[in-house]
Formats: C-alpha cells, sequence, structure tokens
C-alpha cells in the first residue's frame, strides 16, 4: 500500500540552516495493517507523515501509494490525492470552531459535486464510526476536547479513505477519550484501513492490534 525507498528529505538544502530531516528512509507499509510511529520530538514522524500525503516533496527517493508515485504528482493531483485517499487526524483538531459537526465533517466533501442526499448518507456514516452522532448540530466551539477530536475523525472517515494518518491524536486527549479513541482505531483496523499513527503515548505500545512499531531517531529507522 505504502512504499517507501531511499528517502531523504532535507530542509533549506546548501543554506548554512540546512537541515537533514530523514535520512535513507525504507519502509513497506502494506494494506490493511496498523503502523506506529515513535520517536522523540524532532525525530521526523510528522515529516514522514506530511511525505506520505504528499503535503511535501522529498528531496531524494521515492513514495509510491498504491502503486503511484506520489512524489512527482503536480499540485493539483496531490491536492486531488489528499482528499480520495488520505484521512488525516491531527493533534489539534483543526476543526471550524463556529460551525457545527455535521457541517465540519461534509467539509471535505464539497469540492466533489455531490448531491444533498449522498452528503447526508455520508456525513450520517462517518459521525456514527466516529462516535459523535448525538452532537451532530452542536457547534464546535461547545463540544469538550475529545468530543472535537471524534468530529475530526469524522471529517478524516467522511471521504472513505483508505488510508488514515494521525499525528499525536491522543496528546490532547484524558485517559479515557484516549481510551475511546484507540476503540474508534480498531473499528478502522476491522474496516481494513491502512493506518499509520505518529505518538509516544505509552497507551499504544501494549496494543494486541498493532503490526508493528516502527523507531526513528534523529531522521532515521533504527
Ligand atoms: N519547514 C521546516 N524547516 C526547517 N526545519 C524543519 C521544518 N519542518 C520541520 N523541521 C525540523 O525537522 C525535524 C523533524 O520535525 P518533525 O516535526 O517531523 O518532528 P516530530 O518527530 O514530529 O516531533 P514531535 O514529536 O515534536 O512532533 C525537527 O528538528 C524540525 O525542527
Ligand atoms: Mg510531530
Amino acid at each position: 500500500m505504502i512504499q517507501i525507498k531511499n528517502l531523504n528529505l532535507t530542509f533549506n538544502p546548501n543554506a548554512t540552516n540546512e537541515f537533514k530531516a530523514l535520512k535513507n528512509i525504507n519502509l513497506h507499509i502494506p494494506k490493511h495493517k496498523l503502523f506506529i510511529l515513535k520517536g522523540v520530538s524532532g525525530s521526523g514522524k510528522s515529516t514522514l507523515l506530511s511525505l506520505i500525503s504528499a503535503l511535501i516533496k522529498p528531496t531524494s527517493g521515492e513514495i509510491k501509494v498504491d502503486d503511484k508515485l506520489i512524489a512527482k504528482l503536480p499540485d493539483f493531483h496531490a491536492s486531488r490525492f489528499r482528499s480520495k485517499d488520505i484521512g488525516f487526524i491531527f493533534q489539534s483538531f483543526n476543526l471550524f470552531e463556529n460551525l457545527n459537526v455535521a457541517e465540519n465533517t461534509a467539509l471535505p466533501l464539497i469540492p466533489l459535486k455531490l448531491s444533498q442526499q449522498e452528503i447526508n448518507d455520508k456525513v450520517a456514516h462517518a459521525m456514527n464510526l466516529a462516535n459523535i452522532a448525538h452532537k451532530k448540530d452542536q457547534t464546535v466551539k461547545d463540544l469538550s476536547g475529545g468530543e472535537k477530536q471524534r468530529c475530526a475523525i469524522a471529517r478524516a472517515l467522511v471521504n472513505n479513505p483508505k488510508i488514515i494518518l494521525c499525528d499525536e491524536p491522543t496528546a490532547n486527549l484524558d485517559r479515557n477519550n484516549a481510551l475511546a479513541f484507540i476503540e474508534v482505531i480498531k473499528t478502522l483496523k476491522s474496516l481494513e484501513k491502512t493506518i499509520v499513527i505518529a505518538t509516544h503515548d505509552p497507551l499504544f505500545e501494549s496494543l494486541d492490534f498493532i503490526d508493528k512499531v516502527i523507531n526513528i531517531k534523529n531522521g532515521e529507522i533504527v
């Protein structure tokens, strides 16, 4: 599903502040697997997720998703690839605080020119999966932290993406909400999503449905 070969990412190449954020990364994440990216702050986890979602391009090496060479995609195709194939769940939820849950969930569908009925069906399905349907009319600014995150999950799922990328998804959650998040991930795994989670939360270390833990140190897989 995700195939990374000899990947290097250097910020500000050839400048005095040149920084090699990722060095010679080789990684294969098969379909329907759940991989954890572990490593201290600054090790390169978020950078790797940005590369997989074609938000940034590598300095050298290749990334294939579903046999598509995504590093070579022009910007327009990269954003289409993201909206179709990738669901991204961030640490800060990046929601529109003044819109309600259903409206936030529907946002990724706007460019797709669907009928209102199709939009309603997809939004209802995603909110159910994320366990937030009971708050669908509530303005996001009035949600609890855990509920905001479930709204962000609904938005990430609304396009039915094959790949779910999570960046420190439990960093702003208390233990109960973190456990609830893990249940959602378990459901997504059973729906055969390919999932990558960057985290240092020890809660993830003992889960029996994780396929592999990848350790990153100073931009290298160890
Ligand atoms: N646009 C940029 N320009 C220069 N350096 C950058 C840029 N983006 C990230 N970096 C550097 O690359 C390194 C890796 O950053 P990254 O955000 O991937 O770390 P991380 O493992 O996600 O850390 P954290 O656990 O704190 O989120 C850091 O040292 C960071 O300062
Ligand atoms: Mg990060």
